[in-house]
């Protein structure tokens, strides 16, 4: 009734493959192309990307809401929060939107390109590519509070990520296929302290850890890969991530979690035996994932502010 309701103020386009084949039919090609050209002289772009999509769609929806400067209006945004402070590569997102802004002014959204840029960061980096539904919103709304409250944290347990993910509409089993997004990238060494004196860490691994976090560190930058098990400037998207985690190299709390309970120690196992089958349902998450938007916001003309504030 409510949808219908909405339908009837015209407040509500749901997404579609079609979206911007008449308005901007190379949109689609600009994002690839920018992303592309940020990974030929970065290799920590995908990671980053994929990251974004995911801290965009659990706070409020995939709005863009992720990308907003402060104001002095509007002081800190959701980009201020702490569970944000090491995102990175929006420069990526900023020369996409230039490029089509150039073809077809005030037309794409720029959660549209987030999502875009998420879903080609994983099949550029040689994981799953697959045909997604266009015409999110931008929100106007963007609280640090938000982002720190919304996300889940690295030392987070299964209850609690089960939680998160279920307030979202997302199953235990989403969280497993999406989690393996960890098969890219890495963590500062403060996302895992808590990790390092667990006594359930496998002792190499215990030892790799220390050594590359020592107590005195005062590198801000160091961390550890996620997927240890492909170089850092070779990282593929596989299922290596799972691997790790039956191997006891789980980063994370929350990676680690994943072995706790029966139910989602399963599709550890299902996806740790088949590529296929983390292809298949990671790809299925991430729509599910990035279908959640508010359709009562704006086209900015800018990524990082409200078209009027
Ligand atoms: C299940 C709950 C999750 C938690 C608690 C979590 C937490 C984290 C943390 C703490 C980091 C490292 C931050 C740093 O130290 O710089 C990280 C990195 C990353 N996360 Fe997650 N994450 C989760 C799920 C996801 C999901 C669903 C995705 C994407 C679909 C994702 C994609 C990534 C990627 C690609 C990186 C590496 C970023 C880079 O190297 O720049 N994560 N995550």
């Amino acid at each position: 009734m409510l949808l219908l309701v909405l339908l009837a103020l015209g407040g509500v386009e749901a997404l579609s493959l079609e979206h911007y084949r008449q308005s901007c039919p190379k949109a689609e090609a600009a994002v690839t192309a920018a992303v592309k050209q940020a990974m030929s002289s970065d290799h920590t772009v995908p990671a980053a990307l994929l990251r974004l999509h995911f801290h965009d769609c659990f706070v409020r929806s995939c709005d863009a809401s992720v990308l907003l400067d402060s104001t002095s209006k509007s002081k800190a945004s959701e980009k201020d929060g702490a569970p944000n402070a090491s995102l990175h590569a929006l420069y990526v997102i900023d020369n996409a939107k230039r490029a089509v802004e150039s073809l077809c002014p005030a037309v794409v959204s720029c959660a549209d390109i987030i999502a875009l840029a998420a879903r080609d960061a994983v099949s550029l980096s040689g994981g799953p590519s697959w045909a997604l539904p266009l015409g999110r919103k931008d929100g106007r709304v963007s609280l640090a509070s938000d982002a720190a409250a919304s996300l889940p944290a690295p030392t987070a347990r299964f209850e609690q990520l089960k939680q998160a993910f279920n307030a979202r509409g997302l199953s235990v089993k989403d969280l497993v296929a999406l989690s393996g997004a960890h098969t890219l990238g890495s963590a500062h060494c403060s996302s895992f302290q808590d990790r390092i004196a667990s006594p359930a860490l496998r002792p190499s691994f215990a030892k790799a850890l220390r050594r590359a976090c020592p107590a005195n560190n005062t590198d801000a930058a160091a961390g550890w890969a996620f997927d240890s098990s492909t170089p850092k400037a070779k990282a593929s998207f596989d299922n290596g991530y799972f691997r790790m985690l039956q191997s006891g190299r789980g980063l994370l709390t929350s990676d680690e979690a994943l072995l706790t309970h029966p139910k989602t120690r399963a599709f550890v196992a299902l996806y740790a035996a088949s590529q296929d089958e983390f292809f298949r349902d990671f790809v299925a998450s991430m729509l599910r994932m990035s279908a959640l938007n508010d359709p009562a916001g704006e086209v900015r003309a800018h990524c990082r502010r409200r078209n009027s504030s």
